[in-house]
């Protein structure tokens, strides 16, 4: 609710001229999706005492980032899908270049965004526009998609895997607890503790889509079930196998519960559980089924 509210004034304020571009970015944008990094942005900024209001552009921005990479990873250069979020994928319900444009508006739109929030100081709004756009650029997100195109139909070492995920969908989930860090004004140890922990909930979060891809009904899903054998994509499961990959996901979550231990040490609120929100966001991304 929140974050759609936020992505549904930005695209109004945005004003595309484009019919079929405003169309698209509203198509794909407000499809539905989790949510799971603006609701992390958030809970990191309020686990450490600030405001969520702050935080908000930056919650929005990364949906944005997020929603651009989900559109160029369907496309059939890419993965090829036909579904995602339970609708037909933007290229399905337009075509191809309005997809690959669609994604591009979406991913320039987030940095405006980012630099246009006037409920922050130009200093933190240039750390969080450095932040995503380390995260999302050629050495977090896109080499992580690129590692994922070129391993494809090969057999990678659980190693290698494990860099790839940290690229592909670990570097979107550690910027949005960085971004909530930053609104908040969180400390050097703070800032070390909530990168542990979201170095482990982002890798538990690609096991689970992997052992997803493997469990789920495609209409829970919202996206093809079972796309990742189909491709021959290195996966937690085709490595691993179903168990060993739940397991792997299990103890990830523990090690995020274990730094929100931590964390909650260094923090100097009355709020009962400061950091309940994080700990649910944990729980949640394994034993999500969808
Ligand atoms: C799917 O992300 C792609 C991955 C990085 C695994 P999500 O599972 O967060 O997708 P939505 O936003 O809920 O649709
Ligand atoms: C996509 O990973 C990650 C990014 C879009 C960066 P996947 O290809 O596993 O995501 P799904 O399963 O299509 O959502
Ligand atoms: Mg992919
Ligand atoms: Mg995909
Ligand atoms: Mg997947």
């Amino acid at each position: 609710m929140w974050t759609n509210q936020g992505l549904q004034g930005l695209l109004q304020k945005a004003s595309v001229k484009n019919d079929m571009m405003r169309e698209a970015m509203a198509y794909s944008t407000l499809a539905g999706g989790k949510r799971v990094r603006p609701m992390l942005v958030r809970a990191v900024c309020e686990a450490l005492g600030g405001d969520g209001e702050k935080a908000l552009p930056a919650a929005c921005a990364l949906e944005l980032v997020h929603t651009y990479s989900l559109i160029h990873d369907d496309l059939p250069a890419m993965d090829d899908d036909d579904l995602r979020r339970g609708r037909p994928t933007c290229h399905k319900a337009f075509d191809e270049a309005t997809a690959i444009l669609t994604g591009d508006a979406l991913l320039t739109l987030a940095f405006a965004v980012l630099a246009d929030n006037p409920t922050l100081p130009a200093d933190v709004r240039i750390e969080q526009t450095l932040t995503l756009a380390r995260a999302a650029g050629c050495n977090g997100m896109i080499e992580g998609q690129a590692r994922d195109m070129q391993s494809t139909g090969k057999t990678l070492t659980l190693e290698q895997l494990k860099e790839l995920h940290n690229c592909k969908t670990g570097a979107l989930i550690r910027a949005a607890c960085t971004l909530g860090a930053l609104a908040a004004g969180a400390t050097a140890q703070q800032t070390r503790i909530l990168e542990s922990y979201a170095e482990a909930i982002g890798l538990a979060f690609q096991v689970q889509d992997d052992i997803l891809d493997v469990t789920a009904s495609t209409e829970v899903l919202g996206k093809t079930q079972g796309a990742d054998i189909a491709q021959g994509k290195n996966t937690y499961v085709s490595l691993l196998g179903l168990e060993g990959a739940q397991a792997t996901a299990l103890e990830l979550r523990d090690t995020a519960l274990k730094e929100l231990n931590t964390l909650s040490l260094t923090l100097n609120t009355h709020t009962e559980n400061p950091v309940r929100h994080l700990q649910s966001l944990a729980n949640y991304i394994v034993e999500r089924d969808h």
